[in-house]
């Protein structure tokens, strides 16, 4: 039975067989087939004109995968690693069964270092070296685990990371919809929706949600230079799903906010510090700022696995830098001189003092602070 609060557009392009379909949820990412299968993602780098599932079968070609962005997003890059650690599995089981934990534990750290700045990639592949060494260590000292034994438990973890990230973001969504107000208009950034997460999102869960309660209100989404995710992503989620939204270059975002068309703004988060300090996508803290600027309502959408409470504030987050053709010759098209310099940090980090909440699974920390943090976040999974 299709849920009535899901976006349309994912329904409307269901095919048969589709393995990223079931019961008309879009999952962006998923786990096909028994032990022995592998990982189906959509390439996002293709939408929004084209829909292309792509399948892993090695932790190579999932590295890969993140690497480029084709699956992107904090927590959907969070379970792309923890299905990559099946593949670790297969691919460590070659060989001897007493090294097998180290030479699965060095496959899983390379992947978890596949994009730097994200919170979820490694806590979700560290869970996953956690349940292999789980049962290794259980094993009868006489017998080294089973591989075959270990990938089964790897298979049922992933899926419950999985399925956790969902409830989340559905948690998240009806935490946040009260916020959204009748009749105006909210601003998001980069894209924090079902395509960033295992389904439905972060940043968009409040959006999907007042929209399913009935509210109209219109969404201002900034198109985030370089890579287009607002642009390509968020725009392409909300219109087929039946939400009101206006695309925007980054540098409208100010002169929106004086003409009073938004009284919110929300984003995602790639790694939330133990004082609120939040990274996301790069342009974040220059829309923060503008906020604050036209005392407009700045709020984080995240589950609890984007914090990372070892962190004590946001300059400590390491920043991702990607490759500068990504500005020079965006998708292949030359826009500046060939030779000129480019520099090109993913992300930035917001300062809490200027998030006015942080919208997490559990509840709103607000105001945000190292305490309020502790107090909602204090334990992780
Ligand atoms: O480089 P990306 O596309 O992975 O960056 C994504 C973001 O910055 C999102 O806002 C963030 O991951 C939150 S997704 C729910």
């Amino acid at each position: 039975m299709a849920d009535p609060r899901l976006p349309t557009t994912f329904i409307s392009g269901s095919r048969a067989g589709d393995p990223l379909l079931t019961d008309g949820v879009l999952r962006p990412i998923d786990w096909t087939g028994d032990v022995d299968g592998c990982i189906v993602m959509i390439d996002q780098t293709l939408l929004p004109n084209e829909r292309r599932i792509i399948e892993c079968r090695d932790t190579r070609s999932v590295h890969d995968a993140i690497r480029r962005l084709a699956v992107r997003g904090a927590p959907a890059i969070g379970v792309a690693g923890a299905f990559g650690a099946i593949l670790a599995a297969r691919e460590a089981a070659i060989g001897d069964r007493t090294g097998f934990l180290q030479r699965f534990n060095a496959i899983c750290d390379h992947l978890a270092a596949a994009r730097p700045t994200g919170a979820n990639l490694r806590w979700a592949v560290n869970r996953m070296k956690h349940r292999a060494a789980s049962i290794c260590t259980s094993s009868s000292p006489s017998a080294a685990a089973d591989p075959c034994e270990i990938a089964r438990a790897l298979l049922n973890e992933a899926r419950a990371i999985r399925d956790e990230d969902a409830a989340m973001c559905r948690a998240i969504g009806r935490f946040g919809e009260p916020l959204i107000p009748d009749g105006g208009g909210v601003m998001t950034y980069c894209n924090a929706g079902a395509l960033a997460t295992a389904e439905y999102g972060t940043a968009l869960a409040p959006m999907y949600e007042a929209q399913s309660r009935g509210r109209r209100f219109t969404v201002f989404a900034n198109e985030t230079r370089p890579l287009l995710q607002g642009a390509r992503l968020t725009a392409w989620e909300l219109s087929r799903a039946g939400v009101d939204v206006v695309l925007i270059c980054d540098n409208m975002a100010a002169q929106v906010m004086k003409e009073r068309r938004v009284q919110l703004v929300i984003t995602g988060a790639d790694r939330i510090a133990a004082n609120g300090d939040t990274a996301n996508k790069i342009g974040t803290y220059g829309l923060a700022q503008l906020a604050r600027a036209h005392d407009i309502p700045f709020y984080v959408a995240a589950p609890s696995s984007t914090f990372d409470l070892s962190i004590a504030a946001g300059d400590a987050i390491p920043i991702e830098q990607r490759d500068p053709g990504e500005i020079r010759e965006p998708f292949g098209v030359s826009i500046a001189p060939k030779m000129v310099s480019c520099y090109c940090p993913a992300f930035d980090v917001t300062p809490a003092e200027l998030i006015r909440g942080i919208i997490t699974e559990r509840g709103i920390i607000h105001p945000v602070t190292p305490a309020r943090v502790a107090a909602m976040i204090g334990h992780q999974v």
